[in-house]
């Protein structure tokens, strides 16, 4: 993931979700097909994931924050460099820089993420794009906060689902109570 975001849904969804969900994937993205992510249209990425989310019993956010706490997993190796940072907070403070870099990819378009000092322990991220995907962000906040043996309370008092100019995250992180499942990248 998320470097063409439909094709790395299709490997959380083999991976992880029903047969249910693999039928709807493989109904609704032919095989072999390569889309690259400006050229496919909010609506069909809308559509997929609530017709997931929908196999699964489930609501699209809930389908996308699994879809994040998975996708962490993979981008720990995938992309070590963010993943240097001391801790969750210092991680979101510092990731920007490879959302920046991802926009000089053919296809690639990610959001626009703000990033907001709440003092220590706490931090506010505003999310805006067109694509409404925030159940990915309060996902991959909880999956990155467990890499570094940390839990994130998450409040979002402002969401563009509910018409909003922008998703805000108020995100509270505390030393998690079990042990960090698998330690941190080297
Ligand atoms: C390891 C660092 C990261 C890299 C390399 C990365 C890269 C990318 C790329 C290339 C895309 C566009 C995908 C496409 O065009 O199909 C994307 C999308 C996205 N990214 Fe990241 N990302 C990173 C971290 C994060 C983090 C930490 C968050 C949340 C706090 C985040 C939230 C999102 C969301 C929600 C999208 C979906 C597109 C949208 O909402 O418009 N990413 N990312």
């Amino acid at each position: 993931m998320h470097v063409g975001i439909v094709q790395s849904l299709g490997e959380f969804v083999r991976s992880c979700c029903s047969a249910e969900a693999k039928a709807a994937y493989a109904r609704l993205v032919p095989a072999g097909e390569v889309m690259a992510f400006r050229e496919i249209p909010d609506v069909r990425v809308q559509s997929l994931v609530a017709a997931l989310a929908g196999a699964e019993g489930k609501t699209s956010a809930e389908l996308l924050a699994d879809y994040g706490r998975h996708w962490v997993k993979g981008a720990r190796t995938a992309y070590p460099t963010p993943f240097a940072a001391r801790d969750t907070k210092a991680f979101l403070q510092g990731f920007g820089g490879t959302h920046l870099a991802a926009r000089a990819l053919p296809g690639s378009q990610p959001p626009e993420i703000e990033v907001i000092d709440r003092g220590p322990g706490r931090l506010a991220l505003r999310y805006r794009s067109s694509r409404h995907m925030c159940g990915l962000i309060r996902g991959i906040v909880e999956g990155v906060a467990a890499v570094y043996g940390e839990r994130a309370a998450i409040a979002e008092p402002e969401c563009l689902l509910a018409g909003g100019t922008c998703c805000t995250f108020e995100v509270e992180l505390r030393p998690s109570p079990a042990p960090a499942a698998s330690g941190r990248v080297p």
